[in-house]
């Protein structure tokens, strides 16, 4: 079984201080580091180019992943493996060929991984679980920090569980929830078989800071987690 890990989505921080917040979360114990990158058409929001990922890389070991939030992942993929990301994260719903889409990202020397949004059926990626290191359920509508977590997915967070373990998967592949995490929400979603916590706004807006939002979040996680 996959360990618990926790990353943070570097969303929220103050991107005139990108580079600080970069470091101070590497100290605070996260796991790795998720870049949500948007593309304005995907989503209705625009973030980080390449570039100012790959300004970044040299602040910290920690693995980077690009959740790509775009509608063109096979254009985009090449340029985020050579920014420094050792996982791109493709959405089902921008993928007319998942299969080759995700083939193309290992291709490239990174893991590939898959996201649901809401609405989509777990069924979507029972066909390429064989080709990806991790399935994303996103438990907020993707665009923006800060909303509320979507409880009513945990039974789909349960589905995608089952489906990984009864591929044989449950040592190769991690099951990542994305959106609305907290320590009020971290139970309900690891309980129901997620191990990698994407944290954005409550990591950033703990009172007594970075490192004890992780811990707390890391604590609910290990406890509720059932895998
Ligand atoms: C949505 C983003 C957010 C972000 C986390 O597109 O992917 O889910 O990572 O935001 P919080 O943790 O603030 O909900």
């Amino acid at each position: 079984m996959r360990p618990v890990q926790i990353a943070p989505s570097v969303l929220p921080v103050d991107f005139s201080k990108l580079g600080e917040a970069i470091v101070a979360l590497d100290a605070a114990g996260v796991d790795l580091i998720q870049w949500d990158v948007m593309d304005g058409q995907f989503v209705p929001n625009l973030t980080f180019g390449p570039d100012i990922i790959a300004s970044t890389r040299h602040l910290t070991m920690k693995p980077y992943e690009a959740h790509l939030m775009v509608l063109t992942p096979d254009v985009m993929a090449k340029r985020y493996v050579e920014a420094g990301c050792q996982r791109l994260i493709v959405h089902v719903e921008a993928c007319d060929h998942l299969h080759r889409t995700l083939g193309n990202i290992r291709e490239l020397g990174a893991t590939a991984a898959v996201a649901l949004n809401p609405s989509t059926p777990p069924d979507e990626v029972e066909h390429v679980l064989d080709l990806v290191d991790l399935v994303l359920v996103m438990t907020v509508n993707p665009g923006f920090g800060g909303q509320s977590y979507i409880a009513s997915m945990e039974p789909k967070i349960r589905i995608v569980r089952e489906m990984i373990n009864r591929a044989g998967l449950a040592d190769s592949v991690d099951l990542e929830v994305d959106g609305g995490i907290s320590p009020a929400t971290v139970r309900g979603a690891a309980a129901a078989g997620a191990n990698v916590l994407i944290a954005g706004s409550a990591l950033f807006k703990d009172p007594q800071g970075l490192g004890h939002a992780v811990s707390e979040i890391r604590a609910g996680a290990t406890a509720a987690f059932r895998g």
